[in-house]
């Protein structure tokens, strides 16, 4: 059984007056080893019994018996403090099937994820790494905790941006141009169509008019629509093979091209809409929001209208517990706004639609080389990260088989890992000398000592069913610490996915690395002496496993050497 349990079980026999579940989500974990490996206060308990939480402790903790899962029950103040039975602590965690299986807190629910969602015709950049792979970590993050999860891929395909578009290339676009150089091709000549609109209004009216060509189902303009979004795909899948991410649907803008009019209908038919200047809207005044625009005065609809028709569909198709939005913070007034919008429709599951916000990333100034300065190209990125990677492994290992992977797996899993390391709402500031330390709290680090764990192993020929462990062996501050961390993956797991927020996962990786590191440098593990050998061992290949758990939570492969 598990330790956290028994102690729970210990106080529940001596506090009637509590549910098993209210002790528990009492319970705390010290930093302080000093003051045991469990703590129970009584703060809360001085309303119920109506005394001092020192005196309770003191009346509650004479009633404790001794354990044998416990070396030491101890009052200090007004805790009650568990010191585990180390011995078999170590066994309860080493044996714990459970370590790192998949859980079954999400059986039966379903969790629809909207990320990476970037737009056709417009270069990924390294503002949609973001919503990549931290959409991608939170998909990985609740799947483990047992959720069926859908992946969507709600691709920016519709909207008037496309009449541009089509009005560009018929004046200046080039077929030849665009089928060699794919999205640059059409970000240049949407880039002429901006600064030659501004001198030819009427250029803009066009514009419109080939939108509502789109919207009016025109097979010119829907094949050219068509052919603008297959180069663009193109593009954005290599990136994502490049990441090895998956997506279960690439449902996108246009998905709801048909399903808007009904949508528009039943927001009229619920009073909802209001006409102001030829548009419609819905008014949020009493909420403190801007209106939220659903038609255009040319009828046209907006983002916000196919976010509205694709929550509804979504609901009905997938019964989503959750739909969770990962976006940049610069697009909060959008989902508060089409949110409100939902509940205003009556929908009492409104709440379950979550927008997921993160901060940007920003260059350290001049160190990072592009070609066209201010966008930063995902995919150059990337080469470059590897590049760099290759010519550090090349140094520091020089006889590694296929430098080629290691490189490519060591230098993109470092450019993920540096963004799923702080918290997601905060800003990025990119660093190559931080991102590629492979001594810092990075992914190199992390992968490095995988692939440490991984050949100990190696050398030592050790198998999983190897004989019986005295786990006596590990009970050492060093080694004891490295299993209490192990100890804590699961519950970072469901941490993470309750705050949304992968880098509970990028943290506490780092911290089993550094406690290995510590173990690994001032306990040597293929000593003569068998039985400690076999223990330690034995701990080194649980390590191992959970880091390569937790980088693949976050998207990140572990290399068997670098
Ligand atoms: N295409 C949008 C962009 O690149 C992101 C879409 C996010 N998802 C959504 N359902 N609105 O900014």
């Amino acid at each position: 059984m598990e330790f956290e349990k028994i102690v729970v079980k210990i106080l529940k026999n001596v506090i009637v007056d509590l549910s098993e579940k209210e002790i528990n989500d009492l319970i705390e974990i010290p930093s302080n080893p000093e003051m045991g490996d469990f703590a129970f206060p009584c703060f809360k308990l001085a309303k119920i019994f109506r005394k001092a939480p020192n005196m309770i402790a003191s009346e509650v903790g004479e009633k404790i018996g001794p354990s044998e899962y416990f070396s030491n029950i101890k009052i200090i103040g007004a805790y009650i403090n568990f010191y585990v039975n180390k011995k078999k602590y170590v066994e309860s965690v080493l044996t714990n099937q459970k370590l790192d299986e998949k859980l079954d807190i999400g059986k039966g629910k379903t969790i629809v994820l909207d990320y990476s969602s970037p737009n056709i015709a417009k270069p990924f950049h390294i503002g949609h790494l973001r919503t990549t792979i931290i959409g991608n970590a939170l998909y990985n993050i609740h799947d483990h905790l047992g959720y069926k999860c859908v992946g969507i891929n709600h691709l920016g395909d519709w909207g008037t941006q496309f009449g541009k578009l089509i009005v560009a290339y018929k004046l200046w676009g080039s077929k030849e141009e665009i089928e060699k150089n794919g999205i640059n091709e059409l970000t240049k000549i949407y880039v002429k169509f901006h600064e030659e609109a501004e001198n030819k209004p009427e250029l803009d009216d066009e514009a419109r008019a080939w939108f509502t060509k789109m919207e009016n189902g025109d097979k010119e303009a829907l094949d050219l629509w068509q052919w603008f979004k297959d180069i663009s795909l193109k593009e954005f899948n290599r990136i994502y093979k490049m990441l090895d991410i998956n997506f279960d649907s690439f449902a996108g803008e246009s998905f709801y091209n048909d399903k808007m009019d009904a949508i528009i209908k039943e927001l009229e038919n619920k009073g909802l809409i209001e006409i102001s200047e030829g548009a419609k809207i819905v008014d949020l005044e009493e909420d403190k929001m801007p209106p939220c625009l659903i038609t255009k005065k040319d009828g046209s609809t907006l983002y916000a209208t196919r976010d509205i028709t694709a929550a509804i569909y979504r609901k009905k198709t997938y019964d989503f517990e959750k739909c969770i939005y990962v976006t940049a913070l610069d697009q909060n007034l959008h989902f508060a706004q089409w949110f409100k919008v939902i509940d205003k429709m009556g929908y009492e599951w409104h709440d379950k639609l979550i927008h997921v916000p993160y901060g940007l990333v920003s260059m350290e100034s001049g160190k990072l080389s592009t070609r066209k300065g201010k966008v930063i190209y995902l995919e150059e990125l990337l080469n470059e990260s590897i590049e760099k990677t290759k010519k550090i492994i090349e140094d520091k290992n020089p006889d590694l088989d296929d430098k080629e992977n290691v490189a490519k797996t060591v230098g993109i899993g470092a450019i993920l890992f540096n963004d799923l390391y702080n918290n997601r709402i905060k800003d990025v500031v990119f660093s190559w000398d931080k991102v590629l330390n492979f001594e810092g709290e990075t992914g190199p680090y992390v992968q490095y000592t995988y692939a440490r764990a991984s050949s100990v192993l190696r050398k030592a020929n050790y198998s999983n069913s190897d004989e019986k462990v005295d786990y006596e062996l590990l009970t050492d501050d060093l080694a004891f610490n490295v299993v209490k961390t192990l100890q804590r993956f699961q519950g970072v797991v469901a941490d993470a996915a309750e705050k949304l927020e992968p880098s509970f996962v990028s943290r506490y990786v780092v911290d089993l690395a550094q406690a290995f590191n510590r173990f690994y440098h001032n306990c040597p593990i293929i000593t003569d002496d068998k039985d400690l050998r076999d223990a330690r061992l034995s701990l080194v290949s649980e390590v191992r496993v959970i880091i390569k758990k937790a980088l693949k939570l976050l998207g990140i492969k572990a290399p068997e050497q670098m």
